[in-house]
């Protein structure tokens, strides 16, 4: 029976339903592939508007559009109220006038909204204007779509204009699209805007841990990515460094090569031990980053600190003194794939369901990524020495696991690359740790820091994207394509279970309810795109054989007569 709640208890139940409902409206999701050469529909471009006004951008000599209603308006802990989680109505009020602003935007232009958002809130106009031209610039780049032009031109040998890669919101520059993407300067990450960032992010994060567990976390086990680090300027190293207590210094040529100490004093909290584990792609592009990373903690490693506030150097130390490690061993943290090998193969392993217990997947991840990448005490390079052993070991003391995400185009089930690294080494802390770790996202896609367990995580995706309408009516304007989408993103969420059992059993219920057991919807997909919607059938299938779904049996045998039929079906037209 379900305890009875006094009113207070009820309130604040009511109040967190209220917050998450807010949060799977707000968030916002593809509502359809990218179609090369196409431009974004009109209401998809007015959510990007938004979110590109939501950030200030001192580089273009413009202010965020909430941060300016709020002044405006006299609020002033506005700052504080951005990086607090929970929602809030003076938020709430700063966001609808913004949204408006965006709208009347979109509808009039930039001096009209200007306008329109002086007479609402009080902004000076001259003040709004530039964050309004931006938007001007960006919308035009948006509808001048090159992506056609510009292949042919390379097709034919020519010239590509070169533009930087990233995610529009983190850097609207990228626009126009169908430009020759280039990378980073490796040396220039973390960027101080990264770094600032990433401070209220690992602060959430270990607020979080600190919530969850009554403690700071022995050591973490953190999944850097190339692509990530290239868009957002190195937030998940600014991250890493934070976690560690130290902050990168730059050299005369301004490259950051080196890094120095925050005092404990100032950092009031203990130093956490981090492993990394590092994409392949990470690995060829930051290679100076990779160094840093490692310099980093064996500078902490050696700080003469109380143990209980530096679990650098308390782990190094317990692993010399108590099993006689030598300290180039007892130290090393930064973990990847052999020289000129990619990915940890877990996503290939789930996908073709070649394995027999979770075991095997979190192995497979340690056999991938024990390659370690450090400088040894004489100053030698080593690169890509396979060191299982050190990576089972360091992975014993992890206690939580931690990847940033950064676009909202592509999350935990977009693509089996999440599952796969963090999933993979999830699974590898719980092999050799004994425990399952806690798993945590965070996301910078909003000036708001927001740090999810996975669970959470997972469920809303499964809301935001595959159970809601807005999303699969989206993806099936595509056909076939679009149901493999729709497939894919239950293979992407099955591969959680596989890796994490992160994944609500009611998930896969849903599925069954909205895409096989509803007729219509049945002959829909049956129609475009009878493959997939059988890898569908056999995916859910699998999810109960391997005991991550007990549905009644009612649906199972629906299910088994679907797939028997459409086999059969396949089979007379093959
Ligand atoms: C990376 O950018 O490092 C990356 C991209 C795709 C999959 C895995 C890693
Ligand atoms: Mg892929």
């Amino acid at each position: 029976m379900t305890p009875k709640l006094n009113s207070l208890e009820r309130d604040a139940r009511v109040m967190r339903l209220y917050e998450q409902l807010l949060e799977i409206e707000q968030r916002l999701i593809p509502t359809g592939l990218h179609v090369f050469g196409s431009a974004a529909e009109l209401q998809e471009k007015a959510d990007l508007l938004r979110m590109v006004a939501s950030f200030d951008r001192p580089e273009e000599g413009t202010r965020a559009l909430p941060k300016l209603v709020a002044e405006a308006l006299r609020i002033e802990n506005y700052e504080e109220l951005l990086h607090d989680p929970s929602s809030s109505e003076t938020k709430e009020v700063v966001d609808a006038i913004v949204i408006e602003a965006v709208q009347k935007f979109c509808e009039l232009g930039a001096d009209a909204a200007a306008v329109w958002l002086n007479s609402r809130s009080g902004v000076a106009a001259e003040t709004s204007l530039p964050t309004f031209r931006l938007l001007t610039t960006v919308s035009e780049q948006l509808d001048a779509n090159a992506e056609l032009d510009s292949l042919l031109s390379a097709l034919r040998g020519e010239y590509i204009e070169p533009g930087p890669g990233a995610d529009i919101v983190q850097n609207p520059m990228v626009l126009p699209t169908g430009r020759n993407t280039h990378a980073v300067n490796p040396y220039s990450v973390p960027t101080q805007l990264a770094f600032d960032r990433a401070k209220h992010t690992a602060a959430a994060l270990l607020q979080r841990c600190l919530d969850e567990q009554g403690h700071y976390p022995r050591a973490m086990a953190l999944v850097l990515w190339g692509l990530d680090n290239i868009k957002t300027q190195g937030d998940g190293v600014a991250q890493a460094l934070w976690l560690l207590g130290v902050r990168p210094i730059r050299d005369a040529l301004n490259r950051a090569t080196d890094i120095e100490v925050i005092p404990l004093e100032e950092l009031q909290r203990p130093r956490i031990d981090v492993v990394l584990t590092v994409s392949g792609i990470f690995r060829d592009l930051f290679a100076p980053t990779m160094t840093l990373l490692d310099k980093a903690v064996r500078c902490v490693a050696t700080l003469a600190e109380p143990l209980e506030m530096n679990y650098v150097r308390r782990n190094v130390k317990e692993k010399m003194e108590a099993e006689s490690w030598s300290f180039d061993d007892a130290v090393t943290r930064v973990f990847s794939n052999a020289p000129g090998n990619y990915g940890s193969n877990v996503n290939f392993m789930v996908m073709d369901s070649q394995w027999e217990s979770e075991e095997t997947l979190g192995d497979l991840f340690v056999t991938r990524k024990c390659f370690a990448y450090t400088r040894d005490s004489r100053g030698r390079t080593v690169e890509g020495r396979e060191a299982p052993h050190l990576m089972n070991d360091a992975l014993s003391r992890v206690e939580a696991t931690y990847q940033n995400i950064d676009s909202f185009e592509i999350g935990i089930t977009d693509v089996d690359h999440y599952f796969e690294y963090l999933g993979g080494v999830s699974r590898a802390v719980e092999t050799n740790s004994k425990a399952r770790p806690a798993i945590y996202l965070s996301d910078s896609l909003s000036p708001q820091v927001r740090i999810r367990s996975l669970e959470e995580t997972v469920r809303l995706e499964t809301r935001t994207k595959t159970l809601n309408p807005k999303w699969y009516e989206g993806m099936l304007k595509h056909g076939f394509r679009g149901v493999a989408e729709i497939e894919n993103h239950v293979a992407n969420t099955f591969g959680w279970s596989a890796t994490t059992n992160a994944v609500d059993p009611w998930i896969y219920t849903e599925v069954s309810k909205t895409f096989l057991l509803d007729p219509v919807m049945f002959e829909r997909l049956l129609e475009l795109n009878p493959h997939s919607l059988r890898s569908l059938m056999k995916r859910l299938l699998e999810a109960h054989e391997r005991g991550y779904w007990n549905p009644d049996e009612e649906i199972l045998e629906t299910l088994r007569e679907r797939l028997d039929n459409l086999r059969q079906e396949l089979e007379v037209t093959a």
